[in-house]
């Protein structure tokens, strides 16, 4: 098999594409780098720089591809409320430009990156891909408008199409930009030195943290399963997790006090959001087997910036 991941160079694309390389699959990745770092892929895939709107690069690179695993997208929430244009021209654009690609030069199999945001707020939890989208930020309009070109193109294409909407990711070589970190590895670092984390809203809003492993696992089954053309398949962990027990969490597992400032007038985004995973043991015999504790525990000892191996080099995508 051969794979071309968009957005390859970054952390889930990196994880992904380094897996594939070890299981003997041939791998292409187009990143524009402007978030992410080619260092992090093994010797022998194919790295190209360029942005996933350039038509004519998509086409040469499509070139003998079976599955393609659209990954590139901008994925701060925040920064989607204040450049919504720029989310837009990329996160959908870009995946309008990626189809119409695979339409011309024929693939078997393309894999979205969709995100848990587009439910938004639900009457319910856990949340079934049967629920009625509820995106409430640009990022998570973006993610939802994508899933229907995919599924749109692909079937006017004559190509399968699975969207994963894949809840809070987290492990080895996270980015961890100097604004809108993700609250894993932004807390982590905190908590180490000695620095206070700040809590929005009340504190017990609960989000679904998943491990990268288990999320390349999904994504892999999903470029090879049968039967889940046209599907959305959640991929989380299934356990809910508040901020406070996150914090709590962190705390034991880089054996440092949390020095908590609470700003309840800010909003924390949505309340609960923690996924139904039924479909996704189904279609992709998905099994999350790393829990939170253990998940932690991994991303601290692995990743150079943390842990034992702080003093070695730059973050691992291994
Ligand atoms: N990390 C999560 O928790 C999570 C959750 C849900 C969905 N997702 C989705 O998974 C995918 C990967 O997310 P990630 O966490 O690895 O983020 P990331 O920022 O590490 O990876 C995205 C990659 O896309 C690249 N990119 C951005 N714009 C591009 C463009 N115009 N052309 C080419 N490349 C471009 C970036 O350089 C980066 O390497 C995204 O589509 C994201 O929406 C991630």
């Amino acid at each position: 098999m051969r794979v071309l991941i968009t957005g390859g160079a970054g952390f889930i694309g990196a994880h992904l594409a380094n897996r594939l390389m070890e299981r003997g699959v041939g791998v292409r990745v187009l990143d524009d780098l402007s978030s992410g770092d080619p260092t992090n892929l093994r010797p022998g895939i194919h790295f190209n720089r360029g942005d996933v709107r350039d038509l004519p690069k998509l086409w040469s690179l499509l070139q003998g591809v079976d599955v393609v695993f659209h990954l590139a997208a901008l994925v701060s929430v925040p920064a989607s409320v204040l450049y919504p244009r720029e989310y837009n021209d990329v996160n959908v654009g870009g995946t309008v430009a990626v189809l119409e690609a695979c339409r011309d030069v024929g693939v078997q199999r393309v894999v979205l990156a969709s995100s848990a945001t587009v439910y938004g707020d639900q009457p319910q939890q856990p949340v079934t891909e049967e629920m009625a989208p509820n995106p409430a930020v640009p990022y998570a309009v973006s993610k939802l408008a994508a899933e229907r070109y995919l599924f749109t193109i692909g079937r006017l294409s004559g190509f399968e199409t699975v969207a994963l909407r894949i809840f809070n990711a987290y492990g080895p070589g996270q980015p961890l930009p100097p604004t809108h970190a993700p609250v894993i590895p932004l807390f982590m670092q905190q908590i180490i030195g000695r620095g206070s984390v700040i809590v929005f809203g009340s504190g017990q809003q609960t989000r679904d943290y998943v491990y990268i492993d288990d999320v390349v696992e999904a994504l892999i089954s999903a470029a090879t399963a049968s039967n889940v053309d046209q599907q959305i398949i959640n991929v989380g962990s299934g356990q809910e997790t508040s901020m406070r027990q996150l914090i709590e969490q962190i705390s034991a597992t880089v054996h440092a006090q949390a020095s908590v400032i609470e700003n309840s007038e800010a909003s924390g985004g949505i309340q609960h959001l923690v996924a139904d995973l039924t479909k996704a043991r189904q279609l992709l015999k998905y099994k999350p087997r790393t829990l939170l504790a253990e998940g932690l525990r991994r991303f601290y000892a692995l990743d150079p910036r943390f842990g034992a191996k702080a003093m070695t080099g730059k973050a691992s995508a291994a």
